[in-house]
């Protein structure tokens, strides 16, 4: 089956062996990558004396023709050539005898360790623009409903009134630590490997620096070893898509939740839900529950990256051609993911009603009266004795803390005063919470505004 590099066999290769060691389905992605990467490297081959101008020019153009029937479908990897470089290379040559001088000081070793980080740069990049996206709609949503409170919650228990907005910058926050993860993997990855070679280098006289230039990397390795055998770049990028599809997962339970009935703060619009084979009522979240289960699968990646790089021997294994599926697995899902918060987030309908009606469960204004009595001097201990004593009474007379007169909080403790009245109102409790970074109206105005173009770096 595979139609060269067999000059040193007496038989030709087992079909289920040809079958088994090729990476044609995983490599079609890399296919410009590894165009990009030959004509570069043919640029340098001239420069450095080994193949004539003529040479480069026609093996640039070959490649560039092979380029063109890729996109157009027309150019398919077979395996028989087992990966992306030998059917690159073997079509090469059908369209230029010079393209038998390509593979001049380069190995396939060196060829897919850039193939990768070149493919893996342009990934960062995208992920980085899908994240922006996500967080210009929750900015945007925020901005929308400024105004809007919820009930905060810990435990799922409800804790203390907050802004809407609060809850979707928090978000906000997150992705832009996810997209700085991103950001820093692609500073690490931004190198070439490319004149590595197989392991050692080469005793031709090349110049990697130049290579790394034209591809515009940072620079060229600096240990051949190093620069083929390790996959570290692939472990990272997962390990920054794990940690976005754990902040997607928990956006996405959050949305499954709210859109409930028994919270109905929001309200997926038709177009991005799904019905039920035999309940005609249904309109299920199956989206969004998607992003939260797809996460497992990014988690998986990571361990089987893991798994895959532990305890390899120094330079180039074939085992390292098993990163490919986990780290492309990690980033599909992570972009597909991200798409769908984006809709799910720039189309749902924020039930404002239904929030201003659960806010006003005045219990959870137990602190503000609390920090009301540090106020008037009563150490924070024993404010939370006394409150909490004002809670037991209204939890064992059904009663709500609003409607608690001044004489009856004053049984508690006596620092209470008519103005403690006033803040027992959701709206007031978060207008006040105003300290760094908190809930407070101001706060909020302040973060909205200086979001513009931002991005929360
Ligand atoms: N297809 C391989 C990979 O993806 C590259 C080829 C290296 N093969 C070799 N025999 N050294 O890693």
């Amino acid at each position: 089956m595979a139609k060269n590099l067999r000059e040193r066999f007496s038989k030709a290769i087992d079909p289920y062996n040809a079958e088994f060691v090729a990476s044609v389905r995983e490599d079609d992605r890399l296919v410009p990558f590894d165009i990009q990467g030959s004509i570069a490297h043919a640029k340098m081959l001239a420069q450095q004396g080994l193949i004539s101008h003529d040479e480069r020019d026609a093996i640039t153009h070959g490649l560039q023709k092979i380029l063109a029937e890729w996109q157009a479908g027309k150019f398919t990897l077979d395996p028989a050539y087992e990966d992306v470089h030998m059917n690159v290379e073997h079509r090469l040559t059908q369209i230029t005898p010079a393209g038998a001088k390509l593979h001049t000081a380069r190995s396939r070793n060196d060829q897919v360790a850039l193939d990768l980080r070149l493919w893996a740069a342009q990934e960062c990049d995208a992920i980085i623009g899908a994240i922006r996206t996500l967080q210009d709609i929750l900015g945007a949503r925020a901005q929308q409903h400024e105004k809007v409170i919820m009930p905060g919650v810990t435990h799922l228990q409800h804790a203390q009134p907050i802004h809407v907005a609060h809850a979707l910058l928090a978000w906000y926050d997150a992705l832009a630590r996810d997209a700085s993860r991103f950001a820093s993997c692609w500073e690490r990855l931004n190198v070439s490997p490319l004149g590595a070679c197989a392991l050692a280098g080469t005793s031709l006289p090349i110049d990697p620096p130049f290579v790394a230039r034209e591809l515009s990397l940072a620079g060229a390795f600096s240990n051949s070893l190093d620069a083929v055998g390790d996959r570290d770049f692939c472990v990272e990028l997962t390990v920054a898509c794990a940690l976005l599809m754990v902040h997607l997962s928990q956006m996405a339970e959050m949305l499954v939740l709210w859109s409930a009935p028994e919270f109905g703060y929001v309200e997926l619009p038709d177009e991005l839900c799904t019905s039920s084979s035999i309940m005609p009522q249904k309109k299920n979240p199956d989206m969004i529950e998607l992003v939260r289960a797809k996460a497992g699968r990014v988690f998986g990646a990571v361990s089987e990256l893991l798994a895959t790089l532990k305890a390899l021997p120094l330079g180039y294994n074939r085992d390292l051609q098993m990163t490919k599926g986990p780290m492309f697995a990690a980033a599909d899902t992570s972009l597909g993911c991200l798409r769908a918060m984006s809709l799910a987030f720039e189309k749902l309908e924020v039930n404002v009603a239904r929030l201003e009606q659960v806010s006003h469960n005045s219990q959870m204004l137990a602190t503000d009266l609390a920090e009301y009595l540090v106020r008037k001097g009563v150490a924070f201990r024993s404010a939370h004795a006394a409150v909490g004593q004002i809670m037991r009474h209204c939890a064992e007379r059904r009663q709500e803390l609003a409607r608690l007169s001044l004489k009856e909080l004053r049984r508690f403790n006596p620092a209470f005063e008519k103005d403690a009245l006033d803040l027992l109102d959701p709206r007031v409790s978060v207008a006040r919470r105003n300290s760094p970074g908190g809930t407070g109206t101001d706060q909020v105005r302040k973060r909205l505004a200086g979001l513009r173009g931002a991005h929360g770096e």
